[in-house]
C-alpha cells in the first residue's frame, strides 16, 4: 500500500528554516513584516521545506550536486542562477516530477513540514497534490472549458465536485488567481480562448484548486508582457499569505521585488553539476552577498 502525504503537517519549522538560510536574526526579520515586500503571513510555520544533500541525475549525468536549503513556509523563495545550473531540475525534484523522466533520479531528502517526500511508500501523486507546479509556458487544457481547467486536478483524481460545490470552488480559485472578474461570464469557453497572462493565472487557479501547501513556479512570467508580469508578481505575493511559493526567475529585479529569500545556484562550467552558492534573505543577498560570484551574477557580470 502506498502512503499519502498527511494533510495536517503541523511541525513548526519556520524559524528553524529562516535560521538555516542565514542567521537567527534573519529568522526574526523574516517573521516580521517587510515594508513594501509583504510578510510571510501569520501561518509562517506551515509549508516549510528542508532540502538535505539532494543530488539529481539524468542517467549517469550529475546535473545538481549536493544541495541543502531551507525553504520557509508561507513566503516566496526565488531560485536564481545561470542557464543550466539545475534550477528547473531541482524544482521538479521538489514535487517528484524529476523521476518521471526516463533514467532520471534524485537522491537525498526533501521534507515538507518534517515529512520526507522521498520516503519509501510515499505516493508521488499525493506529493504532487501537496506541491503544485506552474510552468514557463501557460498550459491550460485546450479541450476543456475555463471552469473544467480549474477543476482539472480534481477531475483527474476522480474527485470532480458537482453543482454548487464546483461553482464555489471555481469562483474561489479564480478570485484567488486574480482572474474571476475577467472570466466569470465565459466559464464555458475554452481555456485556450484567454490571453497568455490570463492563461497563466488560470494555471495558477488550477494549481491551487487541489489545496496544495506549496506552489512551484518555473519562470512563470518569461512568456508574458510587462503588464501581465506585474499581475503575476502581485499574485505571487498574495499567494504567499496561504502557500509556500518557490519561483525560478532570470529577472533579478523581479527576484528582488517579490521574494523573501533568494537562493543563488551556479556551475563551474558547461556540463558541470549545478550547486547552491548561497541563500539568505533577499535583502541581504541583493545588498551584501557573502560570495563574489553572487554579486557578479546579480550585477550582470556572469560569464
Ligand atoms: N531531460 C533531460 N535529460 C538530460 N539532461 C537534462 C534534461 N533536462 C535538463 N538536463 C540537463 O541538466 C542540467 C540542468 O538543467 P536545468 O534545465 O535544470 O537548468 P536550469 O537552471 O533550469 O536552466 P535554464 O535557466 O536554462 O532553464 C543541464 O546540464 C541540462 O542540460
Ligand atoms: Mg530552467
Amino acid at each position: 500500500m502506498t502512503a499519502t502525504v498527511p494533510n495536517s503537517m503541523t511541525n513548526s519549522k519556520a524559524v528553524a528554516a529562516a535560521t538555516a538560510t542565514g542567521t537567527a536574526q534573519d529568522a526574526a526579520r523574516l517573521a516580521a513584516p517587510t515594508p513594501g515586500v509583504g510578510s510571510p503571513g501569520a501561518h509562517a510555520a506551515v509549508g516549510s521545506m528542508s532540502i538535505d544533500n539532494v543530488s539529481c541525475f539524468y542517467g549517469s549525468h550529475l546535473a545538481v550536486a549536493d544541495v541543502s536549503l531551507e525553504i520557509p513556509g508561507r513566503a516566496v523563495t526565488a531560485f536564481i542562477g545561470p542557464s543550466g545550473c539545475g534550477k528547473s531540475t531541482l524544482l521538479r525534484a521538489i514535487n517528484r516530477m524529476h523521476e518521471v523522466i526516463p533514467g532520471a533520479k534524485a537522491v537525498g531528502s526533501i521534507k515538507l513540514d518534517g515529512v520526507d517526500l522521498y520516503t519509501k511508500g510515499i505516493d508521488p501523486v499525493s506529493v504532487r497534490s501537496k506541491v503544485g507546479m506552474v510552468f514557463q509556458k501557460p498550459n491550460p487544457f485546450p479541450a476543456m472549458s475555463i471552469k473544467d481547467n480549474v477543476l482539472a486536478g480534481l477531475i483527474i483524481r476522480g474527485a470532480r465536485p458537482r453543482g454548487s460545490a464546483a461553482d464555489e470552488l471555481v469562483e474561489r480559485c479564480l478570485t484567488r488567481a486574480h482572474l474571476w472578474d475577467e472570466v466569470k461570464d465565459r466559464l464555458k469557453k475554452s481555456g485556450d480562448s484567454l490571453s497568455g497572462g490570463q492563461q497563466q493565472r488560470l494555471c495558477i487557479a488550477r494549481a491551487i484548486a487541489v489545496q496544495p501547501d506549496v506552489v512551484l513556479m518555473d519562470e512563470p512570467c518569461s512568456a508574458l508582457d510587462p503588464i501581465s508580469t506585474l499581475a503575476i508578481e502581485e499574485l505571487m505575493r498574495d499567494l504567499a499569505r496561504d502557500y509556500t511559493v518557490v519561483v525560478v526567475t532570470h529577472n533579478m529585479a523581479q527576484a528582488n521585488r517579490i521574494s523573501d529569500v533568494t537562493a543563488f545556484f551556479s556551475l563551474a562550467s558547461a556540463g558541470q553539476p549545478g550547486r547552491l552558492v548561497e541563500a539568505g534573505l533577499t535583502t541581504d543577498i541583493f545588498s551584501a552577498p557573502k560570495v563574489t560570484a553572487t554579486r557578479d551574477y546579480i550585477d550582470g557580470r556572469f560569464g
